[in-house]
């Protein structure tokens, strides 16, 4: 006893004089890994050279590898012994931007590596590293050399990076973590984990995104750690000047990404890491889950009654009880006798049908999918040869290596039976990957890592995303030219490129509504635009308000889905009795009409890489205030929402930002840049549209494609000014879009005292199946007396609500309304 205290007592001496952050293996257990503490930094630069873009630096052994990836990224890595690691990464897809020019410059004290935006500066005494503008200020400096330990089991290096932190600094991103949206002051851990009901600050959760934005002065840089191994970030709270990241194992590797606009960020971060692909209309319409609609009729009834009460819904989900003893791939007959006949009546129905796939294959000989691994050797083994096997769903299972391309290739084609029985879309889970009892696979687990091998320390955290990797490759090959509709609950930077994600097994509590609302916008700005929440929570019982309230928000989730638990009540929008079901009818129906608008900035997300969430800080950086706002969001660019939070809520302060905005129900006009107390009626919740916007609407449907649109209206929102507004279209369900074959409409609008002038440009070969608009003006400060399209004279017309509006052809160049 004795003995171990004075032990404690040594361990945190030398914690405190190392500081914790440079000595990460410790920090769980300080004592037993003592002996072996011995960190080495960086020294004096002795040399640099030039290969293309790429500069190098050394001290004499140790090299650092500037590179430039584009005018605003600049890629940094460390080779303690002077060798790099092989140059791979699951995360990014481009390294090789083409910058417009660089260079490298010297004087006594440092080099500078210079694009046209950035300068990055390497400090010959101690080889610290900077980056700042050309104005002279100083977005990220080094606060130590870049340094690291030997790792004695398992080989290379614990790798540390040590920043300086601003003063006023905060910090963003991190993909699910559930704790505020500012970081600072707080540490974390990346390590995917099944963490069924977690808590707020509970960490680390199901996915692993190393990127973080850091917000100085009102401007935006980002740091983007690809190191799949166990990260850590530590944002100025071991001490209040410094921000942290480090990794046990493979390479200190980093990309800078200069701002200063936090959305250009954000956009840079998608353009090496990738963006999700126009999902499929019926993919952001409203999803029915339940762990499980079984058997057969249930799924018939359920489907039945959403139609019955018309209630628009696209999707119907089954969980693992369709399976035969939770084997993938297979049905239980018992539950569904004739799954292609239920599927097809479903579809006849306007229903898609989505399934899991879990990537434990149950251990038995008479089972093709396990038969078929063990024959090829797809599946994991221990590091003396031993199957790696674990209990989950079915029992004693092996597990797939996802990062064997030849294993991923095999996992694509299982799906065809499923896809044959026409399940439209699959949802991935368990891929974190979660084990019962032990959590996950054990660190000597080996990979194939796409033949840069490793042990399991460096292929879990992408293991979840190989795994729906494989899934989306393989229903690319075999729906042809359809978008495959795919979710997983684990994933790494670049997951986006793949799936949508969730956010795993939430609560069903108002606290958990607001996790997810923290971690629904701090996604988006991950690079995981196309995210949900289990809307009402998976596990528990809301009441009818909060499950109301959830729906609402649910709206505004990119992906919106309703799952629930097996061992919970009832979860269908009917299940708290009449006036809530109505409300979430009307909640529902909103979704169905926005939809065009949806479609629209997903498609800038896809395009663009512009976040589907926008934080306010991400809105207004500049306002140091707005760095703490959490609680409302910009739904793309045009709508801001802000979700009630909390039971019998009356009402809510809203800040608005800069410009006009109208209220979504009443189309009262609000002034911005000031906070605004909203009623908060059950049956609404604070939405506003910004002045000067078009905001496309479809006519409330019960699912996507139901009906043919034969004009579409345009609520033209009147502001002051000049602003851009934008649609997009296509056919919904190809990949025909990247022929070109969309239609993206950007509208100029310009609006004074007496006049809205409508400029309309047209890109894309798409030609929409309507043939005019329906334009309704909103706020407009005059009397409309004429009305004239590319020259001609219109007329106001009066719709069955005596409402005016303007019809005109689709393709008009310019409207002039006085
Ligand atoms: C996991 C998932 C949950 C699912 C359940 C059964 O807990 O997170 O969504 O319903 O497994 O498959």
């Amino acid at each position: 006893m004795g003995d171990s205290i004075k032990k404690e007592e040594i361990a945190n001496d030398l914690l405190d004089a190392n500081s914790a952050e440079d000595n990460v293996h410790h920090v769980n257990n300080p004592v037993l890994d003592l002996p072996t503490i011995e960190k080495k930094y960086l020294a004096r630069v002795r040399a640099c050279s030039k290969d293309r873009n790429t500069f190098y630096f050394t001290d004499g052994i140790a090299k650092v590898e500037i590179r430039i990836v584009s005018d605003e990224i600049i890629r940094v890595r460390l080779a303690p012994q002077g060798s790099f690691l092989d140059d791979f990464s699951y995360a990014v897809i481009d390294t090789d931007q083409h910058a417009v020019s660089f260079s490298v410059d010297e004087d006594e004290t440092s080099y500078y590596v210079k694009t046209n935006k950035v300068i990055c500066a390497i400090r010959k005494a101690d080889f610290l590293v900077s980056f700042q503008d050309f104005s002279g200020k100083v977005f990220n400096t080094d606060d130590k050399p870049m340094h690291w330990e030997e790792n004695p089991d398992f080989g290379g290096y614990y790798v540390y990076c040590s920043k300086k932190a601003h003063e006023d600094e905060a910090f963003f991103g991190l993909g699910d973590k559930a704790t505020n949206l500012n970081l600072r002051g707080k540490r974390f851990k990346n390590w995917n984990s099944d963490t069924y009901g977690y808590a707020f600050n509970q960490d680390p959760l199901y996915k692993t995104i190393p990127f973080y934005i850091g917000v100085t002065g009102g401007e935006a840089y980002g740091i983007f750690f690809d190191n799949t191994f166990r990260t850590f970030f530590d944002f100025a709270s071991e001490n209040k000047q410094r921000t942290s990241f480090w990794s046990e194992g493979g390479e200190m590797q980093y990309y800078y990404i200069h701002g200063p606009n936090m959305i250009d960020v954000v956009k840079r971060y998608h353009s090496i890491t990738g963006t999700h692909y126009m999902p499929p209309l019926w993919g952001i319409g409203y999803h029915q889950c339940r762990w499980s609609y079984y058997p057969e009729q249930n799924v018939r009834d359920i489907t039945a009654e959403f139609r019955k009460r018309e209630i628009p819904c696209d999707a119907i989900y089954l969980d693992i009880d369709y399976m035969d003893g939770y084997r993938c791939f297979t049905w239980d007959k018992k539950y569904f006798p004739d799954p292609k006949k239920m599927i097809s009546d479903l579809a006849a129905n306007g229903f898609k049908t989505v399934v899991m796939i879990d990537p434990g294959i149950k251990v038995d000989e008479n089972y093709w999918v396990f038969k078929e691994g063990q024959q090829n050797r797809y599946f994991c083994r221990r590091g003396d040869d031993y199957f790696m096997e674990g209990f989950v769903w079915p029992g004693r299972c092996q597990f797939p290596d996802f990062t064997n391309p030849t294993v991923r290739e095999w996992w694509g084609t299982l799906y065809k039976g499923l896809v044959d029985d026409g399940v439209a879309g699959f949802w991935n889970d368990m891929n974190e990957p979660a084990v019962f009892g032990r959590g996950t696979f054990p660190d000597d687990v080996r990979h194939n890592y796409d033949g840069y091998r490793g042990s399991h320390r460096k292929a879990h955290n992408i293991y979840g995303m190989q795994m729906v990797r494989a899934t989306y490759d393989g229903l690319k090959k075999l729906y042809k030219n359809k978008r495959p509709f795919t979710i997983t609950r684990a994933a790494y930077s670049g997951t986006q490129r793949f799936s949508s994600v969730w956010t795993g097994d939430n609560i069903a509590t108002w606290e958990h509504l607001r996790i997810g609302l923290l971690q629904l916008q701090r996604l988006s700005v991950s690079g995981l635009s196309f995210c949900g929440t289990d809307i009402g929570g998976f596990t528990g019982e809301p009441d009818g308000e909060l499950f109301t309230r959830w729906m609402q928000f649910g709206v505004f989730s990119p992906f919106m889905r309703v799952h629930s638990a097996g061992d919970t009540r009832d979860r269908e929008p009917w299940s708290f009795g009449p006036e809530w079901e109505a409300i979430c009818k009307k909640f529902i129906e909103m979704r169905y009409k926005l939809l065009p608008y949806i479609y629209t900035i997903f498609w800038q997300q896809h395009r663009y890489g512009e976040p589907i969430l926008r934080p306010i800080s991400l809105v207004e950086q500049h306002i140091p205030k707005n760095l703490i706002r959490e609680e409302e969001f910009c739904f793309g660019d045009k709508i801001l929402v802000s979700p009630v939070l909390n039971p019998g809520q009356k009402n809510k302060v809203v800040y608005l930002p800069e410009g006009e905005w109208y209220y979504y129900f009443n189309l009262q006009k609000y002034v911005g840049l000031q906070e605004h107390t909203i009623d908060t009626p059950l049956d609404e919740m604070p939405i506003f549209v910004k002045g000067g916007s078009i905001i496309p609407e479809y006519p409330v449907m019960q699912y996507t494609f139901q009906q043919k649109i034969d004009v579409l209206k345009l609520n033209v929102y009147f502001s002051r000014g000049k602003f851009d507004s934008y649609t997009y279209a296509d056919h919904g369900d190809t990949f025909a879009y990247e022929q070109s074959v969309y239609a993206e409409k950007h509208f100029l609008l310009e609006g004074t005292d007496n006049s809205l002038v409508i400029l309309q440009q047209v890109e894309g070969l798409y030609n929409e199946r309507f043939d005019d608009y329906k334009i309704y003006l909103i706020g407009i400060p005059f009397e409309v007396r004429t009305v004239k399209a590319d020259g001609v004279e219109l007329n106001l017309l009066k719709d069955e609500s005596g409402n005016d509006y303007i019809q005109v052809e689709k393709d008009f160049r310019n409207l002039i309304i006085t």
